[in-house]
């Protein structure tokens, strides 16, 4: 899952997307987007429901802590 306690945030399933060391804006806009119901389509249902209850300062600190992760899962 994208977001679960993968080793170093790195998915381990190929159809989830990873966010260790994303765009800080670009996940930001993500996660609004899919709590916005704007980005729909795809698995984005289950996005939405995550998405739903995070406050614009709990997406500011998500977004910040997953782009300071290592991209390439520290290796
Ligand atoms: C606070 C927790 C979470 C955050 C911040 C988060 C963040 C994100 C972001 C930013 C994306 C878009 C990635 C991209 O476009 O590259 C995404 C997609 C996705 N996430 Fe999460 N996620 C969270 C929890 C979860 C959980 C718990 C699940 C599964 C149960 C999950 C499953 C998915 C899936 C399936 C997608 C692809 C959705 C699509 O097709 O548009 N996420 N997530």
């Amino acid at each position: 899952m994208c977001c679960l306690p993968w080793p170093e945030w790195h998915c381990q399933i190929p159809t989830y997307p990873n966010l260790a060391g994303q765009n800080e804006q670009y996940l930001v806009a993500a996660i609004k987007a899919y709590k916005n119901k704007q980005r729909t389509g795809g698995q984005a249902a289950i996005m939405q429901g995550q998405a739903a209850a995070l406050s614009d300062t709990d997406i500011a600190n998500l977004a910040a802590y997953f782009a300071s992760l290592p991209a390439d899962g520290g290796k």
